[in-house]
């Protein structure tokens, strides 16, 4: 699918299906709903009058035109309260739209402008909003994502078109797709790679796909492999691969416009590219959704995949420990005593609590970079999911306010939700150990998210957010923008905060 911007009288576009807008609450149609709305002789202001639209956002009513325009199908999208509308009611809006235009056949979807500061929003951001809800609304899993990263995902739809009649805006609207292209790229990469069964999106899959960003983009890249992490002393990542059949790989991606010259912005993710639990293992029901235990790995990548795109001027170095954790004969145990490249001993009481311990020696590995704040992703914690739901919000700890707020602008502006959560010393007193540093798991059920973090601030020694996204990786619904399975959660959150640093 592509999508372009076109400079034309609303009724005089040709697609298969164009789709209008309107709010809740008996509001009269203007922009190009009030265009099309004339051009049908006040169909839609008459549906309206006698409340036969859907005006909630999501609700899609679609329209037989009967020649008034020259689409032949008419869908007006719900907007909901115009007092409250903004980017993230856009997405959903049109998400919902695309999706009922594809499943009514149509494979050329024009969509009228909204009127100019409706929501605050400039001509750009509401064309970056369109997209973005378009693109990831039609998102679908495609299995040829094992091959190649892919221009753009199979959306069954071959072009989008952004109708603006304003010849002053055409400039802006344009600026706002390319944005909005950027974006779902890196949304729809994580998704493909979180959807991906666990036999395809192995360590070394996750390190093709980085490689291929490198030559797509410039980045730098290295691989590591177990060779290297031993070179580096990585003895709690190498612990987790020591079970698994599938090679480990440690990535390093950078893209360094500064040359060097600029502290880097690091975006750690957890890339366990099946969690079995290991020796601790996990119960039967429901294990297959431990594909997922990547996903921060693979919203870090989509992230960089975007900022490439976008030429981003920040220099940012993206780190995705990637292993499988299995168990065979020479898998870790329990007991077990494992040394991290900070020097710190571990205690494993839990072989199931392995991605704190592949994040411990990522987040050490950053200090080496002197980085300027890092931000790591994992689905680390079923007491995440436990604490604030699933498919509501992460987990957000940090070590620094200035870096949580900017972490929370971002949030809110994607509606990638987080909530803060305590990062306090006492919870480490549950990780006492006596024949180490500490354990990796307090064997308690309490506390579980919180002391998984406070595990980790042990590794780390600058301004740092952890998002524990456990609970909101995978969804088992659609709904506007989002699409069943893998959420991509992060990417547009990461993209904000580095475009906004
Ligand atoms: N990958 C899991 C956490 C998880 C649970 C992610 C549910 C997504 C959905 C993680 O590695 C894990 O198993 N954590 C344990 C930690 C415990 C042993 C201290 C958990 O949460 O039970
Ligand atoms: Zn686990
Ligand atoms: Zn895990």
């Amino acid at each position: 699918m592509h999508t372009t911007v076109l400079q034309r009288p609303i009724d005089r576009v040709e697609a298969d299906a164009l789709i209008v807008h309107h709010f809740a609450g008996g509001h009269r149609a203007g922009g190009a709903t009030g265009d099309v709305d004339r051009a049908l002789g006040g169909l839609i202001s008459e549906l309206a009058a006698r409340g036969d639209l859907a005006t909630d956002v999501g609700g899609v009513t679609p329209l037989f035109t009967r020649a008034g325009v020259a689409a032949p199908r008419v869908l007006v999208a719900g907007l909901g309260d115009p007092q409250r509308v903004d980017a993230e009611t856009l997405r959903r809006a049109i998400g919902a739209a695309v999706r009922k235009a594809r499943d009514l056949g149509a494979r050329r979807i024009a969509v009228g402008a909204l009127g100019s500061g409706i929501g605050g929003l400039t001509p750009s951001e509401t064309a970056r909003a369109t997209v973005e809800g378009a693109r990831l609304g039609l998102y679908r899993y495609r299995p040829a994502a094992a091959d190649a990263i892919g221009d753009t995902g199979d959306h069954g739809i071959d072009e989008l078109v952004l109708v603006d009649p304003d010849a002053d805006r055409v400039e802006e609207v344009s600026d706002g797709i390319r944005w909005g292209e950027a974006t779902a790229d890196g949304v729809e990469l994580a998704r493909d790679l979180v959807n991906l069964p666990p036999n395809v999106a192995t360590p070394t899959h996750l390190a093709k796909v980085a490689e291929e960003l490198a030559r797509d983009h410039g980045f730098a890249v290295t691989i590591g492999d177990r060779a290297w992490a031993e070179a580096h002393g990585m003895g709690a990542f190498l612990a987790v691969a020591q079970g698994a059949g599938h090679e480990p790989r440690f990535i390093v991606l950078e893209h360094d416009p500064s040359r060097g010259k600029e502290a880097p912005l690091v975006l750690v993710g957890k890339g366990v590219t099946f969690d079995s639990g290991g020796v601790s293992i996990k119960g039967r029901a429901g294990m297959e959704a431990m594909k997922s235990d990547m996903a921060g790995g693979a919203a870090v990548l989509g992230a960089m995949r975007t900022l490439g795109r976008l030429r981003s001027p920040r220099r940012v170095v993206a780190l995705v420990p990637a292993t499988e954790n299995m168990l065979d004969a020479h898998a870790y145990r329990p007991a077990d005593v494992l040394r991290a490249s900070n020097g710190l001993t571990i205690e494993v009481i839990s072989t199931d609590a392995e991605g704190r311990l592949l994040l411990a020696d990522a987040l050490a590995y950053a200090q080496r970079l002197k980085p300027k704040a890092v931000v790591d992703l994992a689905t680390l914690t079923g007491a995440c999911v436990v604490a604030l739901g699933r498919g509501t919000a992460a987990g957000r700890f940090a070590n620094d306010d200035a870096l949580a707020s900017r972490i929370d602008a971002a949030a809110a502006a994607t509606h990638e939700r987080v909530w803060p959560l305590p990062l306090w010393p006492e919870y480490l007193d549950d990780l006492d150990s006596d024949v180490a540093d500490m354990k990796n798991s307090s064997g308690k059920p309490h506390g579980g998210a919180p002391i998984a973090a406070a595990f980790l601030q042990r590794f780390v020694d600058y301004p740092w957010v952890h998002l524990d996204i456990a609970g909101v990786a995978m969804r088992d619904d659609v709904r506007g923008y989002h699409t069943k399975g893998a959420t991509g959660f992060g990417v547009r959150l990461l993209v904000h905060w580095v475009t906004h640093a």
